[in-house]
């Protein structure tokens, strides 16, 4: 049975593909085609399965998706020229280039030189400059399918605490000014923050993305607070997964075939206890990354060329 305690990230998501569809119909048949191109550099397999899935979605929904291949040994130089190139191509109106970049080549100039017109994940510091204002701007994916599930679900945010664990550029600090704007009343939490559960308890909405699994427990969540997992962590001990998921032997058999299971940020049979809502991992945030990326792609096309 379904928990009615889950907020269904998939439903939501599966929403807003089809909208991103139907807006890419219609600058179609206007003759703009929205074209998205993903750089990957090197094989990780996490990257080589995201990127899979972001091409595979963008086709269903009517975006012309390429992916740029580049080898493991590829500069910062070369992703730079690969960059250039389809900052140069009018077909393109949204450039992604998947993270991390291999060999620990740092990734700074590299987000900067994407055409601030074409930012797909709202990366460049132009399009975070303008966040913060509250222009228009494309948002990182993530936080963005947060607020939208939030705000779909019903979750009231005006007047409400939010605590956002975790400070990334990817999560945290974007997902704490949308909640800002959304007139929540936000703390960004850290791994340095003292009293941390203390802090986490005092949340009517808690957004974990500090990326360590379980780290959120029973101690953090106030009774009947919304919880929203970010994380997305491999757990590969077998005594750990015991721990975690006890008596789950959809788990064990995941763990005896692959090597290890996904566990988010919260413990999930604290979470499931404590908070009023919850998504769970997988199926909870995952999928609206996705389709916030395909809004985006959307978005920008109409920005750049549907004017025309
Ligand atoms: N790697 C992990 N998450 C992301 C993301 O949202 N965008 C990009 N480009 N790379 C990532």
């Amino acid at each position: 049975m379904t928990d009615p305690k889950i907020l269904d990230g998939a439903a939501v998501a599966a929403q807003i593909r089809a909208e991103a569809g139907a807006q890419a119909a219609a600058l179609a048949a206007a003759g703009a085609v929205p074209g998205l191109a993903v750089v990957l550099a090197g094989e990780d397999p996490a990257s080589e399965v995201y990127v899979r899935n972001k091409a595979k979605a963008a086709r269903e929904a009517g975006i012309a998706a390429r992916t740029v291949r580049l080898p493991s040994t590829a500069t910062e130089a070369d992703v730079l020229a690969e960059v250039e190139a389809l900052n140069r191509d009018d077909s393109v109106d949204a450039i992604l280039v998947q993270l991390p970049l291999p060999g620990g080549t740092p990734h700074a100039r590299v987000l900067e030189a994407i055409d601030p017109a074409k930012d797909a994940d709202g990366f460049h510091p132009v399009n975070v400059g303008r966040l913060v204002q509250r222009k228009p701007a494309p948002v990182p994916c993530t936080p963005a399918g947060v607020l939208e599930l939030l705000e779909r679900s019903g979750v009231p945010l005006r007047g409400a605490r939010a605590v956002v664990l975790g400070r990334s550029d990817i999560v945290g600090k974007p997902m704490a000014m949308l909640l800002t704007h959304a007139d929540a009343t936000v703390t960004i939490a850290h791994s340095r923050t003292r009293d941390l559960p203390g802090l986490c308890r005092e949340a009517d909405l808690l957004v974990a993305a500090i990326g360590r699994p379980a780290f959120v427990t029973a101690d953090f969540i106030r009774e009947g607070a919304v919880v929203v997992d970010v994380g997305i962590n491999r757990v590969s001990e077998p005594s750990e997964v015991a721990r975690l998921f006890p008596g789950d032997e959809k788990r064990a058999a995941q763990l005896a075939k692959n090597g290890s299971v996904l566990v988010g940020d919260c413990h999930p049979g604290d979470v499931r206890a404590r908070a009023s809502r919850y998504t769970p991992v997988p199926g909870g945030v995952g999928p609206l990354t996705i389709a916030r990326l395909l809004w985006n792609t959307v978005e920008l096309c109409r920005a750049r060329r549907g004017a025309r």
